[in-house]
């Protein structure tokens, strides 16, 4: 048997199709380059009685092959939709994971908005019910009701108080642009209700959340997407981070709607000056590790996170959304082609780690067993 290490990725496919087919193919790349034995595998490819699995990896002029392997070492679990058989798998302990299961949306903001460490960079967020929204709709000028299991800026709904008009902008499932405005709260309060039954995914709720000035740009809403993940070491570490600026008109900076993505210091400085983006670039970190060891500490080990961080109109940062399994687009969307290549290593370097400590823990405690412990006589 060879002594590479064996690599699992999790993820979704049908056929030879698979979801996100071009961070896919990379990442197997690094892995191979790293000198690992690594492959993408699904739901339906794992033959537990076998104790085999059926991987794939892109062939070189395209496409995929696929072949058996050894069982995984190290799985990373890719998987982005919750069909009921990985959900089964994810929660068997089938596999030894490098990144723990996460939550929705909901419990992940009501869990940072109760720990002393993070909760000043949370803004104030509830599961929407008619009532809450009245109430929010008093405490702040402008608020945002969004899916708690939504992806991509999609049925995202903002409303703000102009004067004495509610103005309401959101866009749809499809990210076709709708537009209302009214005089009359309980007019909001139906179209709302409207909003949120035609929006809604499955059985998933929505939040009701404080909305934040981040119009930077006029007539643009801009945000900071960074990403933070476990170096080879097994530390955390602060890949990089982007500014995302959406399109014009747009409640969302959301790349998939639109948005364009900027280097983090030509935005910012433009915006808050040298020293302000400075400032602003130590306090994203801070966050970022902080928000990090939190929420490790209650869901389990984690590998890397994608953090959504607004910055409004008077610097003041902010904690939007917590993505477990980010995308890495922006990078390469900046042309910042070293970040996105560490940013796909990174994952492949800190799966090579646990396997390491994994082996080198067990051989160091089996020499300790044997050098202090005496042995015990059996029966
Ligand atoms: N409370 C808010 N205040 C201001 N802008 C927001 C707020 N919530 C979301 N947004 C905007 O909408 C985008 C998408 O929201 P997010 O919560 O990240 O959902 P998704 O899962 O669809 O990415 C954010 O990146 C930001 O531009
Ligand atoms: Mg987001």
């Amino acid at each position: 048997m060879s002594s590479k290490k064996v690599i699992g990725i999790l993820t979704w496919r049908e056929g030879k199709r698979f979801a996100e087919p071009d961070y896919l193919r990379r990442l197997v790349k690094a892995g191979q380059e790293l000198g690992a034995q690594i492959f993408l595998f699904s739901h339906q490819d794992v033959f537990k009685a076998e104790r085999k699995i059926r991987g794939f990896t892109p062939k070189s002029g395209g496409g995929w092959e696929s072949s058996w392997y050894p069982w995984p070492q190290i799985v990373i679990d890719r998987y982005r939709r919750r069909v009921p058989e990985y959900m089964k798998l994810r929660h068997s302990n089938l596999f030894k994971f490098a990144n723990s299961p996460f939550s929705k949306k909901w419990r992940v903001t009501e869990l940072l908005a109760n720990d002393e460490r993070v909760k000043r960079w949370i803004p104030e967020t509830y599961v929407y019910t008619p009532e809450k929204l009245k109430v929010m709709l008093k405490r702040h000028p402008m608020l945002y009701v969004k899916p708690g299991n939504g992806t991509g800026g999609r049925s995202i709904l903002k409303v703000a108080v102009r004067g004495k008009q509610y103005e309401l902008k959101g866009r749809d499932k499809r990210y076709v642009y709708k537009n209302a405005s009214f005089q009359r709260a309980e007019d909001v309060g139906r179209w709302v209700r409207k909003w949120v039954t035609e929006q809604r995914i499955s059985d998933g709720n929505f939040l009701v959340q404080q909305g934040l000035d981040l119009e930077l740009v006029s007539n643009r809403i801009a945000d900071i997407r960074l990403l933070i993940q476990k170096d080879a070491a097994g530390e955390w570490s602060v890949t990089g981070c982007g500014v995302r600026v959406g399109e014009k008109g747009s409640s969302t900076s959301n790349l998939h709607g639109g948005g364009r993505a900027i280097p983090f210091h030509v935005f910012v400085s433009k915006r808050f000056g040298e020293e302000g983006a400075q400032q602003i670039l130590r306090e994203c970190h801070h966050m970022a590790h902080q928000v990090a060891s939190v929420l490790e500490e209650k869901f389990g080990r984690m590998m890397e996170f994608g953090l959504d961080i607004g910055v409004d109109v008077d610097g003041r940062s902010w904690l939007i959304e917590v993505n477990p399994k980010p995308g890495r687009e922006i990078f390469k969307q900046m042309k910042a082609m070293d970040l996105y290549a560490e940013a796909i290593r990174r994952p492949v370097l800190f799966a090579v780690h646990l396997i390491e400590e994994k082996t080198g823990s067990r051989i160091r405690l089996a020499a300790q067993q044997s050098q202090s412990q005496p042995k015990r006589q059996m029966g």
